[in-house]
């Protein structure tokens, strides 16, 4: 084992234990940059970051990446919509126009799909080329919202995770690995 590597991690009450070595995470983000640059060769697309969660996943998949592109980032603002009966998320900062560009949303995880759609519906009213969905996490079992995600790092269960960006409560974005929820200081077993 290297060095500083920690096997698991407390945050208050909650245990969480390693669960995606950054070596797994850089191998397969080289893998998706691969595809990314055969797929938009030529094609100049945008990249729209979706901070705070996906900045350390899209500053390795832009680096992956060997066409020409460029990089924007956004942050999602929630609001409840009083004609639906959830949370909509609305897009803050889009600063160059879209019409006719292939645009690449970065994200950090897809969990019931809801973000995403709403994001994707808000950015197909700008006119692209087209739009793509490049996650590093996936939760199929917690889909509620069918989403194209064309570029899919890892599908992982429905249990809480954090780390390489992703947080609670703000913590554990800095961590170089993944930790997924493992249980409560009760003992009780989750996910
Ligand atoms: P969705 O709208 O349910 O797909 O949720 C997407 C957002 O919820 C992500 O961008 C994350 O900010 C957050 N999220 C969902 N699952 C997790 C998780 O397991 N860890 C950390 N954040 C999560």
């Amino acid at each position: 084992m290297k060095k500083n590597e920690t096997e698991q991690i407390r945050i208050g009450s909650r245990v969480f234990a390693k669960y995606l070595h950054r070596d797994t995470i850089k191998a397969r983000i080289q893998e998706l940059g691969r595809d990314i640059s055969m797929d938009y060769q030529d094609k100049f697309p945008v990249f729209i970051v979706v901070l705070n969660g996906a900045f350390m996943f899209a500053a390795d998949l832009v680096r992956a990446t060997a066409m020409e592109c460029q990089l924007e980032f956004v942050k999602l603002a929630s609001y409840e919509d009083v004609r639906s009966t959830g949370t909509i998320k609305k897009i803050i900062g889009i600063p160059i126009p879209l019409e006719g560009r292939h645009v690449i949303i970065v994200e950090d995880i897809v969990d019931t799909g809801r973000t995403m759609d709403s994001m994707i519906k808000e950015l197909k009213t700008m006119d692209p080329a087209s739009v793509s969905v490049a996650t590093l996490l996936y939760k199929p079992d917690c889909l509620q919202v069918a989403i194209e995600s064309t570029y899919v790092g890892f599908e992982i269960p429905d249990a809480f995770v954090i780390g390489y960006g992703l947080d609670l409560d703000g913590k554990a974005r800095n961590l170089p690995d993944i930790y997924q929820l493992a249980f409560e200081d009760d003992g009780t077993v989750e996910g």
